[in-house]
């Protein structure tokens, strides 16, 4: 090329949520049976869909207008309910015009960066979830700023860190959250969203609040909206969807509610350029957001989400009884969403640790695929050739803490029993192998 076609962020963007799938496949093709504990799919790992949702989704297919093209912040009346909604359950009005639908908040998450001055940078959670760490860095072209998540403080952020960075770096024009938190499941607890509100007041700073899993709670910390938090004057972006909530994560249908948009004016323009790239693309996907008010409405879907939670809990609680007291491992027991995160230190990752593999060739596939790897994505792919258990290494969520994310998805108490107590078992063998390497 006579000139460099290269972005300056491509090499920011990384998903090994997905990444790990290609290890997964070739070890597939020599035998090893895969569990697929990576991914944050319930319709994937078998939750099955309610009938009086895919009754609700049949009718809103018999209608021609569910085929068309959308308004470009979507639906107006569908807005309208939202708004609605949730300005009765936080008790801060929403204007059903400072709503704006995405194709899914993945798409929501890379125009929030994309359209952000080049300078302007939104400092987020370590470990995060890598769509926003790589779409922010990718945006700046240079490593996403983080504030650290502690595992031995039950994964809560470290305010003074958030403080300090926010201070001394005048970059930084957003803070990001994620609540309840992906890859942890920590629930943000009140008064540390008051602390992260209070420095983003101090400093003239936006807040954006990814609150995907929000009705996807199961312990002791209630969630409490970034709306509730952000008085009538602090910016803030907070992300909605139906990924995980209904779940139909492909419906590709998420949005975001903007909060004190005109207490300032360049984030007044910012939120304008978000909806004027919108219209370049025309709209969002229709159809889920024709079937949103009548499913979320829906006297049955409380019921739905209590159903869930109660198994994500016993999850949680099966999990944390197999990890708890393995040495060398912290494991705070999450709050909501539907993963399971694990930290090892050195001792449970010993240098050359491995874990015996029954296929020949899948042994030697992996040894070669493990060669400078980093020491928990090696400790990943012998779990997985040796037991098929597919989780992802924490060092793919922009982390240096070592460790594992796994999802409490699998509908089959059994069998997750079954899985949890495996990887235990692994965790120990592996930190009772290494050579030395
Ligand atoms: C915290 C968080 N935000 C956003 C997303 C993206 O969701 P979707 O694009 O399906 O709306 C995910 C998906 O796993 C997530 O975990």
């Amino acid at each position: 090329m006579r000139t460099n076609i290269v972005h300056e962020g491509a090499d920011e963007l990384s998903y090994e949520i997905r990444g790990i799938v290609r290890i997964a496949e070739r070890l597939r093709d020599f035998g090893v049976d895969i569990s697929w504990e990576n991914i944050g799919d319930p319709v994937a790992k078998g939750e099955g869909i309610a009938g009086w949702i895919k009754e609700i989704v049949s009718d809103v297919i018999r209608d021609d207008r569910s085929f068309g093209y959308s308004p470009t912040k979507g639906l107006p009346e569908t807005r309208a309910f939202i708004a609605e909604h949730r300005s009765a359950e936080t008790g801060v009005r929403l204007d059903a015009e400072d709503i704006l639908f995405f194709n899914g908040l993945g798409d929501a998450i890379s125009n929030v960066y994309t359209y952000l001055r080049r300078s302007a940078r939104v400092i987020g959670p370590s470990p995060a979830y890598p769509t926003h760490s790589s779409a922010e860095a990718a945006h700046a072209g240079s490593p996403h700023i983080t504030y650290a998540l502690d595992p031995g403080n039950g994964w809560l952020p470290d305010v003074d860190d958030i403080r300090n960075k926010v201070r001394y770096n005048p970059n930084i024009a957003g803070i990001l959250i994620i609540n309840p938190d992906n890859p942890t499941g920590m629930v943000y607890p009140k008064a540390v969203l008051a602390e992260i509100v209070s420095i983003a007041r101090e400093y003239g700073v936006f807040v954006v609040s990814d609150e995907t899993y929000a009705k996807l709670t199961y312990g002791t910390e209630p969630f409490v909206p970034i709306a509730e938090m952000v008085g009538d004057d602090v910016p803030a972006i907070a992300m909605r969807g139906l990924s995980k909530e209904v779940p139909w994560p492909g419906s590709r249908c998420g949005w975001i509610e903007v909060y004190n948009k005109d207490r300032d004016a360049a984030f007044a323009r910012y939120v304008r350029t978000l909806v004027d790239a919108k219209m370049l693309e025309v709209c969002s996907t229709t159809l889920p957001q024709r079937a949103l008010p009548s499913i979320l409405g829906d006297g049955r879907y409380g019921g739905l989400l209590r159903k869930r939670n109660d198994d994500y809990r016993r999850r949680a609680d099966i999990a944390h009884e197999a990890f708890s007291g393995i040495p060398g491992v912290l494991a705070p027991r999450p709050d909501g969403a539907f993963y399971y995160s694990v930290v090892f230190d050195e001792s449970a990752l010993p240098s050359g640790g491995r874990l015996p593999i029954g296929s020949p060739e899948a042994r030697q596939f992996i040894e070669k695929e493990v060669s400078g790897a980093p020491a928990d994505k090696r400790f990943a792919y012998y779990l997985m050739a040796s037991t098929g258990i597919c989780v992802v290494p924490l060092s793919g969520f922009n982390t240096d803490l070592p460790g594992f994310r796994m999802t409490l998805l699998e509908p089959d108490e059994m069998r997750f029993r079954d899985i949890v107590g495996r990887i235990a078992d692994a965790i120990r063998a592996y930190a009772g192998s290494g050579d030395g390497e």
